[in-house]
C-alpha cells in the first residue's frame, strides 16, 4: 500500500526534474524499434521462422528422423519422398533452387496466394507475415541454390516409383 502512494510521486517527481530531457529520452529509446533491421537480424529470423514452422520436416530429406540435427546447409534441398492420396503423388519440391530463380516480389506473390496440393499446408504461408516471408526469402537466398530437382508431381492414377506415404482416403 505504502508502495503505491509513492510511486506515483516519484514519476512526478522524476519528470519535473528532467523536464524536457525525460522527453528526449524516450523517444530516443523508441529508436531501436523502427530502425533498419540488419541482414544478420533478417538471416537469423529466417532461419527461425523456417525452423519453427516446420519447412524442414518435409522439404528436407531425413530432418525428422535426425532429430532435427540436419546442417543448414542441407536445409530445404526437397525430398523424393511421395505424399500420395486422391489428390495424386505430390513431392516437396527443392526450395534452394526455387527461389534461387525467383525475386522477392514473386516468392511473396505466390507464398499468399497459392493453394497447393496436400500435405503442404499452404495456408501457413497465406498467413505468413511479409517481412517473415521475406526474412525467410533473404535466408534461403543466402544458402544459396543446392541440390536436384524433385520428382513431378503424379496424377492419381500414375504409380509412382520410388517410397511413397499413402493416406487412405486422403484428409
Ligand atoms: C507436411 C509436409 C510439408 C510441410 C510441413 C511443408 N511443405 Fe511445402 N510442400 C510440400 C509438398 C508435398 C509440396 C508439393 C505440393 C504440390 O505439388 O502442389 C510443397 C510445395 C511447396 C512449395 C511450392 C514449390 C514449387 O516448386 O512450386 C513451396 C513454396 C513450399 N512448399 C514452401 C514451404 C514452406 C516455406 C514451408 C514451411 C512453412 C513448407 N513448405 C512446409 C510439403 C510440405
Amino acid at each position: 500500500m505504502k508502495a503505491r502512494s509513492i510511486f506515483p510521486g516519484l514519476l512526478i517527481a522524476a519528470a519535473a526534474l528532467t523536464g524536457a530531457a525525460f522527453f528526449v529520452s524516450c523517444t530516443h529509446e523508441k529508436v531501436p524499434v523502427s530502425a533498419e533491421r540488419t541482414e544478420q537480424d533478417r538471416y537469423a529470423n529466417g532461419e527461425y521462422m523456417v525452423r519453427i514452422a516446420g519447412c524442414n520436416d518435409c522439404h528436407t530429406a531425413g530432418y525428422p528422423e535426425a532429430g532435427g540435427d540436419v546442417p543448414v546447409e542441407k536445409w530445404l534441398t526437397g525430398s523424393p519422398l511421395g505424399w500420395r492420396g486422391p489428390w495424386g503423388t505430390t513431392y516437396a519440391s527443392n526450395l534452394r533452387l526455387l527461389i534461387a530463380s525467383v525475386t522477392e516480389e514473386e516468392w511473396v506473390g505466390m507464398a499468399h496466394n497459392t493453394k497447393w496440393l496436400p500435405p503442404m499446408p499452404w495456408y501457413i504461408l497465406r498467413d505468413m507475415k511479409e517481412s517473415d516471408l521475406t526474412d525467410i526469402y533473404y535466408f534461403v537466398k543466402a544458402l544459396g541454390p543446392a541440390g536436384e530437382p524433385m520428382p513431378r508431381y503424379l496424377p492419381p492414377d500414375q504409380n509412382p516409383e520410388g517410397p511413397y506415404v499413402e493416406f487412405p482416403g486422403g484428409f
